[in-house]
């Protein structure tokens, strides 16, 4: 069977270990594209990555690269340019610099990489995913944004940590944006079968949702330079496994919602079976009152930030 090929747009730290992830899991051949100030850059990173799979045992291409032309037809293209943030800046503050950052890349990779599948992972996510679906024009299902399985993720954790519990064990969704929003669905989360709030009560299983609300935060405040990459690249690779695999996962991530949940036409985290083609179907499900109350006030900050996104290009 051919390889797929995997574009990585951004050497910086999400798309290096990004790389790093995808290779271990030999998910294809993999270049990745920067333009930095140092030009070899990438070519380095791919090449110390290439000369770690004797050790660890993979089999993949690996090409660092300063040209589009490299990134030609591509299966699956992962977009993590931009800037990061640094410590007091919310997600939302890298719009102005990132909009234009992603417009030019998603132009580059339009001419490229026609068929591809595209996950967004830059920040502010819920923006920059809606911004790369217009200016690519694919079709929705084909571009979809990083943000629920690394939120999802760290409220398992926060959950396993809390229960002293193996994380395998720990089931669970959170809905609506990748920001302060964000939506956590009780109903939804259990551990070895066993519904969570029969393990926590509501008042410590709302400090754990916060917890995981600012995760990226909590990561940003001890880096000091920069935001966290371990496990945003790590969610980013597992949603290029389930593309290339077809292995139809049903996870959260970012996907274009028109009737779905009423949303009229935004990215926004819903849980979706993820496979060959991207986003085979949003995964609709009865929210309670509480849930569909929180997921309307995400989806209004996912709409106003796309507005002042807007504003901020036109102008
Ligand atoms: C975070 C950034 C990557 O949540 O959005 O860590």
């Amino acid at each position: 069977m051919k390889r797929a090929k995997i574009t990585i747009v951004g050497a910086g730290n999400v798309g290096a270990t990004c790389a790093h992830w995808c290779a271990a899991a030999e998910l294809g051949d993999i270049v990745l594209l920067d333009i930095p100030a140092t030009e070899s850059m990438p070519k380095g990173k791919a090449l110390d990555l290439m000369q770690s799979s004797p050790i660890v045992g993979f089999d993949a291409n690996i090409v660092g690269t300063n040209s589009y032309d490299d990134t030609a037809n591509s299966d699956v293209v992962v977009i993590t340019a931009g800037i990061p943030r640094k410590p007091g800046m919310s997600r939302d503050d890298l719009l102005a610099t990132n909009a234009k950052i992603v417009r030019a890349v998603t132009e580059e990779l339009k001419r490229t990489s026609p068929n591809s599948v595209i996950i967004v992972v830059s920040n502010p996510l819920d923006a920059m995913v809606q911004l790369c679906q217009r200016t690519s024009g694919f079709p929705p299902n084909r571009v979809m944004g990083q943000a629920g399985v690394l939120d999802t993720a760290r409220y398992r954790t926060f959950l396993a940590m809390e229960l002293g519990v193996s994380v395998e064990d720990v089931s669970a969704l959170l809905m609506g944006g990748h920001g302060d929003t964000m939506v956590p669905m009780p109903t939804c989360t259990s551990v070895g079968g066993i519904p969570i709030l029969r393990l926590l009560d509501e008042k410590r299983l709302g400090e754990i949702v916060q917890r995981a609300r600012d995760g990226g935060a909590e990561i940003v405040g001890l880096l000091k330079t920069g935001s966290a990459y371990y496990a945003p690249a790590a969610a980013t690779a597992q949603m290029v496994e389930a593309i290339v695999r077809d292995k139809r996962r049903l996870i959260p991530c970012a996907a274009y919602c028109d009737k779905e949940y009423g949303v009229g036409g935004y990215y926004v985290g819903v849980p979706v079976v993820l496979g060959h083609g991207g986003v085979q179907k949003v995964v609709e499900i009865q929210l309670d009152p509480q849930e569909q109350a929180a997921f309307a006030k995400s989806v209004d900050a996912v709409k106003s930030l796309v507005a002042t996104m807007d504003k901020l290009l036109a102008g």
